[in-house]
């Protein structure tokens, strides 16, 4: 399956997408952790990517988009993957929308994560004391809300206009989100197969 995890910080993008990978036996493609994996290394890609990071702000397209073209092009993929965090602007849904028509593939479900505002902040914060990560002040959490609201969000009528996304409860315990997320993707196949 080739699946995307969409939903604004703290909503659980990063947490359900190595459960729901797991299950499906595909690899879960964060491009938040690639960043922060380079930043970790100091990478040159790192030194671009933590000075975006640090404010809340979208990494350029251009070094995102060919890191996850890249990334695609590795042997895991070709049966499938789950994107997490990717696309966030137009432009990347394009150049996904390429990377895809080049091997003849196509997506089979967007899930997007629905979480109130007060419990994401809450969620943030909480992660911010146990693991400091540093775009989780309460000033950069603001940024990246909003930068979510303005560029992010919107992208969700692309996919719901192709059929494809699936708006899921992200509140509770997070078993229960994942059985959720099974649960709209396995009714989504039964739909795909039943029209076939
Ligand atoms: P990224 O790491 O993707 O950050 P984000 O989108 O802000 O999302 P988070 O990781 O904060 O939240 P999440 O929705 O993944 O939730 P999580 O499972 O972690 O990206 C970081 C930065 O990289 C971006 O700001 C940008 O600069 C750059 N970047 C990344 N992709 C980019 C792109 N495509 N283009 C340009 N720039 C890009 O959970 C959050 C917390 O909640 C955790 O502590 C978790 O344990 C907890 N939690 C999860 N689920 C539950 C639950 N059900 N109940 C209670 N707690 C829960």
């Amino acid at each position: 399956m080739r699946l995307l995890i969409m939903g604004p910080p703290g909503s659980g993008k990063g947490t359900q997408a190595v459960h729901i990978a797991h299950l499906l036996g595909i690899p879960a493609i964060s491009t938040g952790d690639i960043f922060r994996t380079n930043v970790a290394e100091e990478t040159a890609m790192g030194r671009i990517a933590r000075e975006y990071m640090d404010a809340g702000e979208y990494v350029p397209d251009q070094v995102t988009n060919t890191m996850v073209r890249d990334r695609l092009a590795e042997p895991d993929c070709a049966s499938g993957f789950l994107l997490d965090g990717y696309p966030r602007t137009l432009q990347q849904v394009d150049e996904l929308d390429q990377v895809l028509a080049a091997t003849g593939a196509d997506l089979d479900a967007v899930v997007e994560l629905v979480v109130d505002q007060g419990v994401l902040i809450d969620r943030l914060l909480l992660r911010a004391r146990s693991e400091g990560r540093a775009d989780d002040t309460a000033e950069v959490i603001r940024r990246r809300q909003e930068l979510f609201a303005e560029q992010t969000a919107p992208l969700t009528i692309r996919y719901a206009d192709r059929g494809l996304l699936h708006l899921v409860d992200g509140d509770g315990p997070v078993e229960l989100v994942t059985a959720r997320v099974t649960d709209v993707l396995a009714e989504s196949r039964a739909a795909v197969g039943s029209s076939r």
